[in-house]
């Protein structure tokens, strides 16, 4: 699309967050992956004009990171962890139940282009292994079943909410927030839970500490 002039004050505004114009280059890509569903070369060049980069060099930071695409990816992205941990609970046959369900495969989009699956790494959650994301918000412990009722009820329209709290919106406003971290939605999210915390807990209970700087093994 062409980008108006609220894209660019938008635009402006990331840039102006950082002392080296050129750091703003990934707040940036998410902007246009929030407007246009996929960085396109459009996007990349109007961003290497802003900054002052050549579009390689611009191309180069799109093409290095997953989350940006280079083709549409519709209204849903759906990423299932399949590293280590997720995978032996399942997470392999969470994956393959949504391949199957949308006759779609790693980066790949379903026929009438609502979802689009990926196998993504671990996101830190292995607590809750296995992990799905929609649109990057939680879906935690997952089983083929679950994972296949959240595509269902997306499929239908229906309101889902992720594990963790916050309403499910849809890829393009995930990645507006990227770009403008303050949405007004950081309360959504719940509280860590005993789970989360067990090391923790286990740790105060031991009298457990971490050395001081300067103290650890020689
Ligand atoms: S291995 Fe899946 S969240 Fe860590």
């Amino acid at each position: 699309m062409a980008y108006d002039e609220s894209v660019m004050a938008q635009m402006r505004e990331i840039i102006e967050r950082y002392p080296n114009s050129r750091s703003a280059v990934m707040p940036l890509l998410h902007l246009v992956q929030s407007i246009d569903d996929e960085i396109t070369p459009e996007g990349m060049q109007v961003i290497a004009e802003q900054l002052g980069l050549t579009t390689a060099e611009v191309t180069a930071v799109a093409t290095f990171y997953t989350m940006y695409k280079r083709r549409p990816v519709g209204k849903h992205h759906i990423g299932v962890c399949t590293n280590t941990l997720c995978a032996l609970l399942g997470g392999d046959a969470v994956y393959d139940a949504i391949s199957e369900r949308l006759g779609a495969g790693h980066d790949e989009r379903d026929a009438d282009g609502t979802f689009w699956l990926e196998r993504i790494e671990c996101q830190a959650a292995c607590t809750h292994a296995p992990v799905m994301t929609v649109d990057w918000e939680f879906m935690d412990c997952q089983t083929p079943q679950s994972a296949l009722d959240v595509i269902d009820r997306l499929a239908r329209g229906e309101e889902v909410v992720s594990t963790r709290g916050p309403v499910i919106r849809d890829f393009q406003a995930t990645e507006h927030t990227l770009a403008f971290p303050v949405d007004g939605l950081a309360g959504e999210g719940g509280e860590a839970d005993a789970i989360m915390l067990a090391g923790l807990t286990v740790a105060r209970e031991r009298g457990m500490t971490a050395p001081a700087p300067g103290e650890g093994p020689a």
